[in-house]
């Protein structure tokens, strides 16, 4: 059995997915959470050492998961878990447009997917994770837009920016706890996947940015998935981590 384990959402597809392929190489027990389950990685976790556990779920609403969550961690508390992380790794894009032109219901679920759910889950997990002997990480994705504003962006901005706030708050809680978690809002840089499709693709008289991201494809300056995946998770075994709330993982 497993002494690792992550809970990862979005690990369908981009980022996520090869986070999930690389964690189960590594030995670890991951907790895939997305809507659709993701073709291959299946077998990817027989190949490796690890076990995969996917559950199909909408992150727009966070409460039925994170009780699912919290039921299904106290049901493992007593296996010898040495690390038990937890990745905020999924996030929508509403239609990008400026906020005059923007639906409700579009900026409420980007922010329930983006910010609030990821802070209903870090809820879950610390709680039922406290008293377990293991070390315990958190690692939420955000994005350099959580800290710059962008025009057309400020649902996503808006939700990164909370994210990297909350995580701040969370650190100073466990800072107060005897074996607190680790935790990190980490921009993880620039990435070959469907969210900078969707950036590329905006309709230009709404998105004045949209040549910069088609700038950052066309010189080649995407990291792929997998990369980033790496630099994440080579970020996230560090002896220092947790040390900042708030992180890009290019340093
Ligand atoms: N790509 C970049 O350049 C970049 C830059 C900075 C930060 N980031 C951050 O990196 C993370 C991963 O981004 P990505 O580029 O890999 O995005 P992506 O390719 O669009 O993948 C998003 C993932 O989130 C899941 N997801 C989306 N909505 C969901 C919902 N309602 N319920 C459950 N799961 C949902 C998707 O799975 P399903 O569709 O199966 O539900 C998918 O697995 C995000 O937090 C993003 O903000 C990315």
């Amino acid at each position: 059995m497993s002494a690792h384990l992550t809970i990862l959402t979005g690990h369908s597809r981009g980022l996520g997915l090869a986070l999930a392929e690389q964690l189960l190489a590594t030995g670890h027990t991951v907790l895939g959470i997305s809507r659709q389950r993701s073709p291959g990685l299946d077998q990817a976790a027989q190949a490796a050492s690890g076990e995969l556990i996917e559950w199909q779920a909408d992150l727009a609403d966070g409460a039925p998961v994170c009780q699912q969550l919290m039921a299904w961690l106290q049901a493992r508390a007593a296996a010898p878990w040495q690390t038990v992380n937890l990745i905020n790794n999924a996030c929508m894009l509403p239609a990008i447009a400026p906020l005059s032109k923007s639906d409700p219901a579009d900026l409420a679920r980007a922010l329930r997917v983006g910010l609030e759910t990821p802070m209903q889950l870090c809820a879950a997990f610390l709680q039922a994770t406290a008293s377990w002997n293991a070390a315990r990480k958190i690692m939420n994705i955000s994005s350099a837009l959580g800290r710059r504003a962008m025009a057309s962006q400020s649902a996503y901005c808006a939700a990164k920016a909370g994210m990297d706030h909350f995580t701040r708050c969370m650190a100073l809680d466990e800072a107060h706890q005897p074996q607190g978690a680790k935790v990190c809002s980490v921009s993880p840089g620039v990435i070959a996947t469907d969210m900078q499709l969707q950036l590329r693709s905006a309709p230009a008289q709404d998105f004045p940015d949209r040549a910069s991201f088609e700038g950052l494809h066309a010189q080649g300056q995407l990291s792929s998935p997998e990369a980033a995946a790496r630099r994440l998770l080579a970020f996230l075994a560090r002896a220092d981590y947790g040390y900042e709330p708030v992180a890009d993982v290019r340093g």
